[in-house]
């Protein structure tokens, strides 16, 4: 019995870890069956696709290959990996699906060894990115999307419950530190996909599409160079008159930590941003907390913005030694507090409605 729990334990353990590989441990073939490993491709974008020759989505060649001539000098990577699980449209050789690509498309991104994208044989880089994006439906309202919802719901009523991979072309954007940003259903506009790619090739984009609020952390507390970076990064936000009325404290002090850190996530470390009591200068103070936010996103950190600690910092007991430590300047009050530390969870992003802009023209 004792053996059979260990037994369970490891597998558990190995299940575990191979959930929580990081995709450049991932090695692929190329089309010669050589080993490549996906950290060649550390620091760029990419689009990682399983295609097939003989679909009605094939022509997509062309639009990705002109994907892959407009970005490729600004870091844009497609990893082509063919595989005939879908109607049998990827039959022959590598070296024929090759050569169909290239007499027909003259595509240039690099093509892999055929793959299995679903079931006991699948790649290993497909496991990573469905566990990762899952499938979240067919536009029904575009013909096509439709017209492929209807058919595999006729093959499986659930189909869609499933992250399995629905047919060829379909699509995952990575971004240059690994993170899978998105995936897209064969049906998926090209146009919408290169808008993605854009985001993720400028740093300041990427960054702020990046960061989530991050609500558990590793134990371990954040460089001081790094926090004097984050501060620096937050005292050039844009203030009133450059009149800059606020006041940063960030808690370094791990002993002053231990009596708050349950109410602030966990963080090993917590920014405290004080402003005028009168209110009229918390605007400066938001935008100041957005810059030290997007500059801890892109040192590797995780932030959260928490308003919520506040009243408990201001008057409970147990914050006493804490609250006395900041040293608010008279008139001031706490406005609001960032946790900030290593992220142990990479929060996926909670909706945005894009009703609330409107372009006047
Ligand atoms: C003024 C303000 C106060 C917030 N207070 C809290 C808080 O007390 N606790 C918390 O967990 N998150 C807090 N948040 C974070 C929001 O829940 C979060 O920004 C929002 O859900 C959007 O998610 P995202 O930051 O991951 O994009 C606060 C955010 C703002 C702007």
């Amino acid at each position: 019995m004792k053996r059979l729990t260990t037994i369970c334990l490891l597998a558990v353990a190995s299940v575990l870890s191979v959930s929580a590989q990081n995709i450049y441990d991932i090695k692929v073939k190329d089309d010669a069956g050589k080993d490549v490993s996906l950290s060649d491709y550390k620091g760029k974008v990419l689009l990682i696709v399983n295609t097939a020759t003989r679909c009605g989505f094939t022509p997509q060649y062309k639009e990705l290959e002109a994907l892959y001539e407009k970005y490729r000098a600004e870091g844009l990577e497609i990893l082509d990996f063919p595989c005939n699980q879908f109607g049998q449209q990827a039959p022959g050789s590598i070296e024929e699906i090759h050569q169909f690509c290239t007499a027909n498309f003259a595509i240039q991104f690099p093509q892999f060894d055929k793959i299995d994208v679903n079931g006991a044989n699948e790649s290993p880089l497909f496991t990573y990115l469905k566990a990762r994006k899952g499938f979240s439906g067919f536009d029904t309202t575009d013909q096509t999307g439709k017209f492929m919802d209807n058919m595999l719901r006729k093959q499986d009523a659930d189909y869609d419950k499933k992250s399995d991979i629905k047919w060829n072309f379909t699509k995952f954007l990575v971004s240059r530190d690994g993170r899978v940003v998105k995936r897209y259903e064969p049906t998926e506009k090209i146009s919408n996909i290169e808008a993605d790619i854009c985001m993720e090739l400028n740093p300041v984009l990427s960054t702020i599409m990046a960061r989530r609020s991050v609500r558990k952390y590793m134990d371990k507390p954040v460089e001081h160079e790094k926090l004097e970076t984050v501060a620096l990064a937050g005292i050039n936000a844009p203030s009133a008159r450059n009149w800059q009325n606020w006041a940063v404290r960030i808690i370094e002090d791990q002993k002053l930590m231990a009596d708050v850190k349950d109410m602030c996530r966990n963080a090993p470390n917590l920014i405290c941003v004080c402003a005028p009591a009168d209110g009229r200068f918390d605007l400066d103070a938001g935008l100041l907390g957005e810059n030290m936010m997007l500059a801890a996103q892109s040192l590797g950190l995780g932030t959260c913005i928490q308003t919520g600690p506040v009243s408990f910092l201001t008057t409970d007991e147990k914050a006493k030694a804490f609250r006395n430590s900041l040293d608010i300047p008279e008139g001031y009050k706490l406005l609001y507090i960032i946790a900030i530390g290593y992220p142990d969870e990479q929060p996926d992003a909670r909706p945005r409605d894009a009703s609330k802009v409107k372009f006047i023209k």
